[in-house]
């Protein structure tokens, strides 16, 4: 015989799944607050292309990206990642944008040359702009505080990364998608064709216009791996110039001529939280294609 649910027992089951969904869900809560921001997934990519010269076998570059210093991620977490980064010995470091949240509102700037500075990658450190870097007028500052850290910023410019032998590859930079003004055409002004040539861009999508031009890798950031990913849903955040493109690689254009990898960045913005899109560190190891 079925048991007579009472209105005590009724009240203990309500009460009973209340309290299991209020503890899944602050667990949830706890976790994509405070668990997931602090995880470090380091990812390592090959970049194998014909044109990488010889000497540049093995060659290894970390990208960070979108920290946004003064929202959630903190100098402590800085820290902590600047020696990361050193111990996995690159030769070259790259950062795709979005130092800090809101640099006017940051207290904590002057802070961040002495750490900054400590990066080390012995062919150079290179730097673009994000949108945030631009927002609450903050180009100044950002470019301030990366020049004083030794990082060359690249505005719309390029770089040739040469070796011992005379050996190159170039590294292009452009402007931000959303708030500055991105100029494929300059930025390739100086960079002779039939060249492995590298871009830098905060917003992925521009890979859409890069792929028509002599670019062969695109490295950005920008989108956070959508930040938080609900399953079935799908990214909760997607910032233009980050609709089509989200994490990982890509590759575009015929035959494949240009390859593009999204990193999700380490901090966040807006929402803070992160779910299922863990921060990153990317090391990228150069491979000549052999004929
Ligand atoms: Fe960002």
């Amino acid at each position: 015989m079925p048991k007579k649910t009472t209105r005590r027992t009724f009240l203990k089951r309500t009460i009973g799944s209340l309290f299991t969904l209020f503890g899944l869900s602050s667990g949830g809560y706890y976790y994509a607050n405070k668990i997931e921001p602090s995880m470090l997934g380091i990812e390592q990519i090959t970049i194998t292309h014909s044109l990488i010269p010889d000497s540049f076998n093995g060659i290894r570059i970390v990208q960070f990206s979108d920290t946004h210093l003064g929202f959630q991620y903190t100098l402590h977490q800085l820290k902590k990642l600047v020696n990361q980064i050193n111990q996995l010995k690159p030769d070259l470091i790259f950062f795709t944008g979005d130092l800090m949240d809101e640099p006017n509102r940051y207290t904590k700037m002057n802070k961040l040359v002495p750490i900054l500075e400590k990066l080390h990658a012995p062919l150079g450190k290179f730097c673009i702009f994000g949108n945030h870097d631009h927002g609450g007028y903050g180009s100044d500052l950002y470019r301030n505080i990366m020049e004083a850290a030794n990082f060359t910023v690249l505005l719309n410019q390029s770089s040739v990364i040469k070796l011992q032998d005379h050996s190159k590859i170039y590294l292009l930079g452009i402007d931000d998608a959303m708030l500055g003004s991105p100029d494929l055409p300059l930025a390739l002004k100086n960079v002779p064709k039939n060249n492995f040539t590298i871009l830098l861009s905060h917003a992925p999508d521009l890979a859409d216009d890069a792929q028509d031009y002599p670019i062969h890798w695109q490295l950005s950031g920008h989108s956070h791996g959508g930040q938080v990913k609900i399953p079935l849903i799908g990214a909760l955040i997607k910032p233009p110039f980050a609709q089509k493109y989200l994490e990982g690689l890509y590759t575009l254009g015929d035959g494949n001529k240009l390859t593009l990898y999204v990193n999700r960045g380490l901090g966040t913005t807006r929402l803070p939280f992160r779910f299922l899109s863990k921060p990153e560190l990317t090391v990228f190891t150069l491979n000549k294609e052999k004929a």
